[in-house]
């Protein structure tokens, strides 16, 4: 459902527009975005959601791509906001995202961004462990407030993905756990506390999922905590966060679902669990991140040096790398690639993309085929719209890419690209220093 397509040029084209026309315009490396795509998505999730007649949220996790002007797309789209840090709240805040719809995750918020946060009188805060519960108590108290409240419960399920990205198994950072009696000590502390008003609870069971299963036990696993809470506890609950963690296609190793079938399947699960407990459907959350932004971008190199290894191999380098994205050095991410200005020609070489820090480890992509490839052309990677920007460093004290909206043959910069001012713009250098320079 995407916009690309090759044009009469041959040229990539994204949004209607020539992707050789935005390296010329913005420079390279650039983090394009099919901002029709983003929307077609979350239209998907809510499609499902309105077939399936539960109440819902669709609550945009941030930290895959967090900008102004995301929040705002999110916004319009009718989307909640998942943030996990108050640099997220203030990014989403300052582009007047409405503060009862946005949710705070994380499992160590400072006094200070708890304060933040129920100042701006945010929907909701998913707590995470014992600390927190006492800390947001006495701060909403002193404020004379009540915070809404999710308990994050680490359901004990092991999504089948990167054990970096996995978050539901019991031994996690992540969460109260549920076989240790833990869970059930953080629903009767969030009752009886002060400023605390608590609302449901909420599981997350990994990242980059491609299957249905993971979501049907962590959902049965809750409910049974659900009920319990309901019945033994009085609680008066209302929604069961599950999370996001939708797969997206990388490459065609990957075999994501659509998001329809992640909404149906949890749909189903919650209305039989719930009936079978009598219980009152709740108003379901979900969070996607990933599957909201990533397929939505790609980055566009310039090729520079190419080096050719008789026998062993050819290292083209790009202009760009792990900083801005740092997946494949991290999770071993694998994406495809194509010549941008000349997309259209069939590949004829095997080749492996490095990129430009000062680190063997920076190699973007490994064995991609592609046309004979020459300096000063453009490389597109696809699949970068999430975790990538969200995730992009200084290393080497490289700036940041800029990042543009595509949609309709307009582009539009929606972050600048770094300069070398803003590099140094924090540095300070004592006066000791610059004494022994003279
Ligand atoms: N909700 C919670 C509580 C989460 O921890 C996450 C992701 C999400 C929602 C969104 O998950 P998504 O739908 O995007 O899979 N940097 C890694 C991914 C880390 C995910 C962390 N939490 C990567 O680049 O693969």
């Amino acid at each position: 459902h995407g916009t690309s397509r090759i044009n009469q040029k041959g040229h990539l084209e994204i949004g209607g527009c020539d992707t050789v026309d935005l390296a010329r315009q913005f420079g390279t490396p650039l983090y394009i975005y099919d901002e029709a795509l983003i929307r077609h998505t979350i239209r998907e999730f809510r499609d499902a959601f309105e077939k399936c007649g539960l109440p819902y949220q669709i609550a945009y996790a941030s930290k895959a791509f967090c900008t102004m002007a995301m929040c705002q797309l999110a916004a319009e789209e009718g989307c909640s906001l998942d943030v996990v840090s108050s640099g997220e709240l203030y990014t989403a805040l300052k582009a007047d995202f409405p503060a009862e719809r946005i949710h705070f995750h994380g499992n160590n918020k400072t006094p200070d961004e708890i304060g933040f946060a129920l100042e701006a009188g945010i929907g909701a805060f998913v707590v995470d462990n014992f600390h927190e519960l006492s800390l947001l108590s006495a701060l909403a108290k002193e404020k004379g407030e009540r915070a809404n409240v999710l308990l994050r419960i680490t359901p004990g399920v092991e999504a089948h993905t990167h054990e970096y990205i996995s978050t539901g198994q019991q031994d996690s950072k992540f969460g109260f756990d549920i076989d240790s009696g833990m869970a059930k000590e953080a629903i009767r502390q969030a009752l009886s506390l002060e400023g605390i008003h608590l609302e449901g609870l909420h599981s997350h069971i990994g990242s980059q999922i491609f299957e249905t299963e993971g979501f049907v036990i962590a959902i049965q696993r809750v409910a049974d905590l659900y009920e319990w809470a309901v019945r033994e506890s009085g609680a008066k609950l209302r929604v069961l966060n599950v999370g996001g963690g939708f797969g997206i296609r990388y490459t065609e190793a990957d075999t994501p679902l659509r998001p329809a079938a992640y909404v149906e399947a949890i749909c189903d699960a919650v209305k039989s669990e719930f009936t079978l407990r009598s219980l009152p459907f709740p108003e379901i959350v979900i969070e996607p991140g990933r599957s909201i932004v990533g397929a939505a971008g790609t980055t566009l190199y310039t090729i520079g040096s190419i080096k050719e290894i008789p026998g062993i191999r050819k290292y083209v380098s790009v202009d760009g790398g792990m900083t801005d994205n740092p997946r494949p050095a991290l999770y071993q991410a694998v994406h495809e690639a194509c010549i941008a200005n000349r997309a259209q020609e069939d590949p004829t070489e095997v080749v492996s993309i490095a990129g430009k820090c000062c680190e063997s480890g920076d190699m973007l992509i490994w064995d991609l085929p592609l046309p004979s490839v020459r300096p000063n052309d453009l490389l597109a990677v696809s699949c970068t719209g999430a975790y990538n920007y969200s995730m992009a460093n200084n290393y080497n004290r490289i700036p940041r890419p800029a990042v543009v909206f595509v949609c309709d043959g307009e582009a539009d910069l929606v972050v600048e690209r770094e300069t070398f001012e803003d590099l140094v713009k924090n540095d300070r250098i004592p006066e000791r220093l610059q004494a022994s320079v003279k």
